[in-house]
């Protein structure tokens, strides 16, 4: 049977087992705030770095700078605030309908500060990537680098992984290390693992979206 995609000329990604066959590479990018990361895969998309198109930004929060990025990159970009719907499920339930209906094969959480719910989570199994400032499992949650200066590692960085129930707690697609400066402020260190996401991020989209990988237990396993 020629699938839709197919009919299009694109290759179908197959993940080996344990997710659904996507139909194509659209991206559907959730933010909360200035959308750099949002900027490093629309870029990426554009220069031929990563073999998708981001078909629709949606931001929970109205003013987030990174809507405007969309729309100036001729992206759809919609505000769904938590507060307009009755509950947190029913708004996941919005946000996923919409990333069904415009045909999202794969959802990047880039700077969205909201716990994704059972809903979005079951609609999208295995397809939600986020980026997290720290290598984890170390670090989790908010202020990643705040947390690895007062630690006092010499060593943190950046993190993509699979998104799970469990706050930054999926299985880990790509991970780059950034070393921690005996003068670093927040600011300073923050910078420079914003440089490693903006590099790593497209990178791990490309990777999952290529297939041939499964989960093993809480590990990312490449196969192919
Ligand atoms: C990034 O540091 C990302 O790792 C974290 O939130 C920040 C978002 O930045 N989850 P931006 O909106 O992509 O510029």
């Amino acid at each position: 049977m020629t699938t839709p995609t197919e009919k299009r000329g694109r290759t179908p990604f197959r993940a080996k087992r344990g997710t659904a066959p996507f139909s194509g590479r659209r991206l559907g990018v959730l933010i909360s705030g200035r959308g750099s990361n949002l900027q490093s895969i629309i870029d990426a998309t554009r220069q031929g770095r990563l073999d998708a198109s981001v078909g629709i930004v949606i931001s929970n929060r109205p003013e987030a700078g990174g809507l405007a990025r969309a729309r100036d990159a001729k992206i759809e970009a919609r505000s769904m605030n938590p507060r307009e719907f009755a509950d947190r499920d029913a708004c996941d339930r919005a946000i996923a309908d919409l990333l069904r209906d415009r045909g999202v094969d794969l959802v990047c959480l880039a700077g969205y500060m909201r716990l994704v719910g059972a809903s979005l989570l079951d609609a999208f199994r295995h397809r939600i990537l986020n980026i997290h400032p720290s290598l984890l499992p170390a670090f989790p949650g908010l202020d990643a680098q705040r947390q690895a200066l007062e630690h006092g590692v010499s060593i943190t960085g950046a993190t993509v992984h699979l998104v799970t129930a469990e706050l930054d707690n999926g299985p880990i697609v790509v991970q780059a290390p950034v070393p921690v400066l005996a003068d670093d402020t927040v600011d300073t260190l923050a910078a420079r693992i914003l440089v490693e996401e903006h590099r790593i991020y497209p990178e791990a989209i490309q990777i999952v979206l290529a297939g041939g990988w499964t989960i093993a237990g809480r590990r990312f396993v490449r196969t192919a």
